[in-house]
C-alpha cells in the first residue's frame, strides 16, 4: 500500500450494491487504515448529480460503526475522498473523461497510479464498462500501475452463456486482472476451511470416504424474496445460492491439497475437484417453493413474480464426487428462503465407530457455522460424567470452539471489506477464476434446463417451516443419521 496513488472507481454508485456493500466497506476499509488514506474514490454512473455532497451523504446511514475511532471524524475524513463522475457504461468517450480525472489525481501525487474498478452493475452492463475500461482508462501509456476490475454474479445463467461471457472479458482484461466475486468466499468460516483441513492433522488424516459418511451444506433464510420477486424468478434459488456459494464451500471441503498457499494452486484444486462433480440428475433433487403463512405472503402472491411461476425458492441437491477420495460420499446441498431459521452450516458426518459400544455411541459430526454465530464444534460421545456411571453410560456433547467466547476482542469483518481488500493487495485466492466458473456451470446446467423447461414442479411448504417434508426423508435416504439424545449446543 502507499508507495503508488490509488483510485478506487465504483460504476453504478448511484444503485443498491453500491450504496449497501462497496462504499461501506470502502469506509470500513479506509477507517481501519486499510486502503491509504489518500484514496481517491469515484463513484461513476448514468445518473446526472448536481449536488456532490447530497451523493455522498446518502452512503452514511448505511456505514457500520467505526470501531474505537472518532465516528464523524473518521466519515469526514472518508466523504471527502469521494466524487461522483457522471457517464453511461458503454460510451467510450465517458471513459475517457473518467481517465482524465484519474490522471489528473495520479499527477498530483507524481506517480503511476494503481486503479480499481468495482462494477456495481447489472451484467447486461459488464462488457460495455470493461471495453471503456480496456480502451480508454488503461491506454498503454505509462501512466498507471494495475488494473483490477470486480464483477459479481450473475455470470451468465448457464455453462454456454457464461462460457461467452468469459470469452467476451478475455477480449478486454488479462484473467489475472479480473476479481470474480463471490462474497462468501469474504466470510470468515469460509476461510477458514482450507486453514482448519489442512493445517491440522487430526482433522486431514479422517478426510475421506473411509471415515466421512455424509456432508452437508446448508443456507436457511428466513426472509422470502421481498421485493426482489422479479429478479429473483429469472434466477431461482439454484442459479442464486447453490451454483456459487455452496459451490464455492464445497469445492473447499472436498478439494485435494494444495501444493501451496498461493492463489493460483488453490484455485488449480478447486477446479480439479468440481471437475469431478457429476453433473445433477433431477432424481437427486428436491425443489420447493413457499406458500403464506399468517404473517407472511407467498412466493406467488408476490406481484413482481409471474402468476402460476415454478421457480424454486428451495432445493436439496445430492452431488457426487467422482474421485478416490470422494467415491459413495453423498454431498448433500440446500438452501431455502422463507425457512424457520436463519443459518449457514457445513456439517460433516463421520461414520460411526461400532465396537465396543454398539448403540452406547454415535456418529461424530463436525459442523462449522458460517451465521449467524462463527463457530466450530464437534459431537462426540463421552462417558456420563459422575459417580455410579459405567463407561457404557454414554452422552452425546461437543467440542466447542465459539468465536464470540473465544475470540470476543476480535471484530470480524464483513465479506465485502475482507474482499475488497485483497482485490487490492493483489491477492485473487478467494476470487472466482473463468475455469472455476465453467467447472460449477457444468454441474448445474444440465438440471437448470430441465427446470427452465417446467418439467418439474416445487413441491409448496409454508413459509417458516424446514422446507418440504421430502427434503428431511430424502436426507435421511442420502445416508444422514440424526444424533438421537443430543439436544443441540447450548446457546453462548
Ligand atoms: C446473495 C443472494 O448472493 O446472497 C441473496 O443473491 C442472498 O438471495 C444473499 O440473500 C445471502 O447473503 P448473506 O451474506 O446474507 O448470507
Amino acid at each position: 500500500l502507499g508507495e503508488r496513488p490509488l483510485s478506487i472507481i465504483v460504476l453504478g454508485a448511484t444503485g443498491d450494491l453500491a450504496k449497501k456493500k462497496t462504499i461501506p466497506a470502502l469506509f470500513k476499509l479506509h477507517s481501519e487504515g486499510l486502503i491509504p488514506s489518500t484514496v481517491n474514490i469515484v463513484g461513476y454512473a448514468r445518473s446526472e448529480v448536481t449536488d456532490e455532497a447530497e451523493f455522498r451523504n446518502k452512503f452514511v446511514p448505511f456505514f457500520p460503526a467505526a470501531s474505537k475511532r472518532n465516528d464523524a471524524d473518521a466519515v469526514a475524513k472518508f466523504l471527502s475522498r469521494i466524487s461522483y463522475v457522471q457517464g453511461s457504461y458503454d460510451g467510450l468517450d465517458d471513459f475517457s473523461r473518467l481517465h482524465e480525472v484519474l490522471q489528473k489525481f495520479e499527477a498530483a501525487d507524481g506517480a503511476k497510479g494503481n486503479r480499481l474498478f468495482y462494477l456495481a452493475l447489472p451484467p447486461t452492463a459488464f462488457v460495455g464498462a470493461c471495453t471503456g475500461i480496456s480502451k480508454k482508462a488503461m491506454t498503454p501509456s505509462d501512466n498507471y500501475g494495475w488494473v483490477r476490475v470486480i464483477i459479481e454474479k450473475p455470470f451468465g445463467h448457464d455453462l454456454d452463456s457464461s462460457n461467452a461471457l468469459s470469452a467476451q472479458l478475455s477480449q478486454l482484461l488479462k484473467e489475472p486482472q479480473i476479481f470474480r466475486i463471490d462474497h462468501y468466499l469474504g466470510k470468515e468460516m469460509v476461510q477458514n476451511i482450507v486453514t482448519l483441513r489442512f493445517a491440522n492433522r487430526a482433522f486431514g488424516a479422517l478426510w475421506n470416504a473411509n471415515n466421512i459418511a455424509n456432508v452437508q451444506i446448508t443456507f436457511k433464510e428466513t426472509i422470502g424474496t421481498e421485493g426482489r420477486g422479479g429478479y429473483f424468478d429469472s434466477f431461482g434459488i439454484v442459479r442464486d445460492v447453490l451454483q456459487n456459494h455452496l459451490t464455492q464451500m464445497l469445492a473447499l471441503v472436498a478439494m485435494e491439497k494444495p501444493r501451496s498457499l498461493s492463489a493460483e494452486d488453490i484455485r488449480d484444486e478447486k477446479v480439479a475437484v468440481l471437475r469431478c462433480v457429476e453433473p445433477i440428475e433431477l432424481s437427486d433433487c428436491v425443489l420447493g417453493q413457499y406458500t403464506a403463512n399468517d404473517k407472511m405472503p407467498g412466493y406467488l402472491d408476490d406481484p413482481t413474480v409471474p402468476k402460476g411461476s415454478k421457480c424454486p425458492t428451495f432445493a436439496m441437491m445430492k452431488l457426487r464426487i467422482n474421485n478416490d477420495r470422494w467415491r459413495g460420499v453423498p454431498f448433500i446441498i440446500k438452501a431455502g428462503k422463507a425457512l424457520e431459521s436463519k443459518s449457514v452450516r457445513i456439517r460433516i458426518q463421520f461414520h460411526e465407530e461400532v465396537r465396543p459400544f454398539l448403540q452406547h455411541t454415535q456418529r461424530n459430526e463436525l459442523v462449522i457455522c458460517a451465521q449467524p454465530n462463527e463457530g466450530i464444534y464437534l459431537k462426540i460421545t463421552t462417558k456420563v460424567p459422575g459417580l455410579g456411571k459405567e463407561s457404557i453410560d454414554t452422552h452425546q456433547t461437543e467440542l466447542d470452539l465459539t468465536y464470540r467466547n473465544r475470540y470476543s476482542d476480535v471484530s470480524l469483518p464483513d465479506a465485502y471489506e475482507s474482499l475488497i481488500s485483497e482485490a487490492v493487495n493483489g491477492n485473487s485466492t478467494n476470487f472466482v477464476r473463468d475455469d472455476e466458473l465453467a467447472a460449477a456451470w457444468s454441474i448445474f446446467t444440465p438440471v437448470l434446463h430441465a427446470i427452465d423447461e417446467g418439467k418439474v414442479t416445487p413441491l409448496q411448504y409454508v413459509a417458516g417451516t424446514r422446507g418440504p417434508s421430502e427434503a428431511d426423508e430424502f436426507l435421511a435416504k442420502c445416508g444422514y443419521r440424526r444424533t438421537e439424545g443430543y439436544e443441540g449446543k447450548p446457546q453462548n
